[in-house]
């Protein structure tokens, strides 16, 4: 209903319902992911806070016992609330293997391997998927399995190995399986709308290869060649560089970055006076006259990085231009992986 109107945080008057899956309303997706974030949790307390982490652990193994008994996708039980905008359009199969190759990760339980040598083939493991994102888990699994061939050679994964090449293959212009698209300026282009979320989930992905790679000796096997992760690490640079400032543009895609960022960011509350500047209650209808200006946000949200230029580098700084000028989670969140990853190269090195 929120989407429907133009209003800050602070003036929300739509009705805020909370829905659930359950047993009868199964949604595989939606608690395998979470099963997922539990068990990542549970490796980051592991040392700080031990018995923490044994809880995320064991919530974690509980939640996903739960989306694999009760298979079912949140959009087929949620349809008219999270459609279209957040139905589950990949299925509830790769959150599945998703979730059980990180508490398999985090615990090292043989019953995980176990899961995901006996169910991995009709959960994805097979395919070859070029994108990931909020929806798509695919990729990521491969990369988060071929860890554990590289590092123990463990034979069941050896396939994730094998796919996981296969991704980062066709993100490398040269080699047989190359199927990427970049812009003349060389940024990876996937989509119209909201680009830049493969362009921070693919970095996110090579420079975790990368390091996978590094740490193992391994190289991307290519057809008949190979890649170290120097040549990973290279090309995510490139992805991170640009969405900074270094593009045809000059324009920095993180907003209140550098000397030029998008003005005219596709956000409620960035868009709308302040509470401080405009006490006064502005209703549903009445914030789109913000919406709608041609002046510069108000509220600079900074850190935010948009959807992001078109196949050919252009940029319209427009409001209206949700495609591209809209931030998201989604998008910021690989990003926060990718600068990790060079900030600590800066400083260890
Ligand atoms: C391994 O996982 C299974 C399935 O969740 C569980 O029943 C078992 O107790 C676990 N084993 C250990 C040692 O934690």
């Amino acid at each position: 209903m929120d989407h429907q109107c133009w209003e800050r945080p602070e003036d929300m008057d739509t009705p805020r319902n909370v829905y659930k899956v359950s047993t009868q309303n199964p949604g595989s997706d939606v608690a395998a992911e979470t099963a997922a974030a539990l068990a990542a949790a549970s490796i980051v307390f592991k040392d700080s806070d031990p018995s923490y982490s044994k809880q995320l652990l064991q919530t974690a193994m509980k939640v996903f016992d739960f989306a694999d008994r009760y298979r079912g996708s949140y959009s087929d039980s949620l349809n008219s609330v999270v459609c279209p905008f957040y139905c589950s359009y990949s299925g509830y199969q790769d959150e599945l293997l998703w979730g059980a190759s990180w508490i398999h990760r985090a615990s090292q339980n043989r019953s995980y391997l176990a899961y995901i040598q006996s169910n991995g083939h009709t959960l994805g493991a097979d395919d070859d998927d070029y994108s990931f994102s909020w929806d798509d888990k695919r990729a990521g699994t491969k990369v988060l399995l071929s860890k554990d061939f590289l590092e123990k050679n463990t034979q069941e994964f050896q396939l994730y190995k094998a796919h996981s090449d296969n991704y980062i293959c066709s993100l490398i212009p040269g080699t047989s399986s190359f199927q990427a698209q970049y812009t003349p300026g060389g940024l990876l282009y996937k989509a119209s709308a909201s680009n830049l979320q493969y362009v921070t989930s693919s970095a996110f992905l090579l420079l975790t290869y990368a390091k996978y790679l590094s740490s193992n000796g391994g190289v991307a096997s290519c057809g008949t060649s190979t890649f170290p992760a120097e040549k990973l690490t290279s090309l995510a640079k490139k992805q991170v560089d640009y969405i900074l400032g270094n593009n045809p543009a000059k324009m920095s895609y993180m907003v209140g970055f550098g000397q030029k960022y998008p003005l005219h960011v596709h956000h409620r509350g960035s868009s709308l006076p302040s509470v401080h500047a405009h006490p006064d209650h502005i209703a549903c209808n009445n914030g789109f006259q913000y919406l709608n200006s041609g002046s510069p946000n108000p509220n600079v949200l900074v850190g935010a990085i948009v959807g992001g230029p078109d196949n050919k580098d252009n940029f319209a700084d427009d409001r209206n231009n949700y495609q591209q000028s809209e931030p998201a989670t989604y998008i910021n969140a690989p990003f926060v992986g990718a600068v990790a990853f060079f900030s600590g190269k800066t400083t260890t090195n």
